[in-house]
């Protein structure tokens, strides 16, 4: 009976629990590239800024994602050079987002469903951040001791009651 309300009460702070609150943590810098730059130019973004994944941007407007993995399975793999290709070429352009007032909870069930590592945080038409799979799990991790402070609480007053 205690166990199954801590266990709801686990599962609510989860749904509680933010994409605005994970992005105070993370920060909300967002690293993009134009569709037009060669993927090496990418690529040498990717080191310096040393993140897996830039958000490709023509201007103002979102229009893909590029990650490490569209390199791994798109150049050398289909007989292409990263210094000759074009980043529009390789991204992905229907790109899976969150926005800021949506769950972790969420951000984890669409990781895991659509098979991406990276989701960029909209808010109108902006992009307001980038959270990763990393980001994820730091963050999870970083509130496991405060969820695990909480379950105590209230198996130790059902024991009290
Ligand atoms: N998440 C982290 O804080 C972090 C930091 C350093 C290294 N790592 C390690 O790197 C590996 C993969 O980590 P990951 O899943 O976080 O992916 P990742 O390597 O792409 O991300 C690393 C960090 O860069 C950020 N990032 C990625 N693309 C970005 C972009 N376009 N704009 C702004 N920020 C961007 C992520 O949000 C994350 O904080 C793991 O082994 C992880 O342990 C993670």
């Amino acid at each position: 009976m205690f166990e199954k309300s801590a266990a709801s009460d686990k599962k609510r702070w989860e749904a509680r629990m933010t994409v605005k609150h994970l992005l105070v943590h993370k920060g909300r810098d967002v690293w993009t590239i134009d569709p037009d730059a060669t993927v090496l130019e990418a690529l040498a973004k990717m080191a310096e800024k040393d993140v897996g994944s830039l958000v490709v941007m023509d201007g103002e407007r979102l229009v893909g994602i590029i990650t490490e993995r569209h390199y791994s399975r798109n150049i050398i793999l289909k007989g292409k050079t990263s210094p000759t290709t074009l980043v529009r070429e390789i991204m992905e352009s229907n790109v899976i987002h969150v926005r800021a007032d949506q769950s972790v909870e969420l951000c984890m069930a669409l990781m895991t469903e659509k098979r991406v590592r990276h989701l960029p945080v909209i808010e109108d038409t902006k992009v307001i951040g980038l959270v990763s799979i990393g980001d994820l799990l730091k963050f999870i991790i970083s509130k496991k001791e405060f969820a695990i402070d909480q379950l105590e609480h209230y198996i130790q007053g059902g024991i009290a009651a």
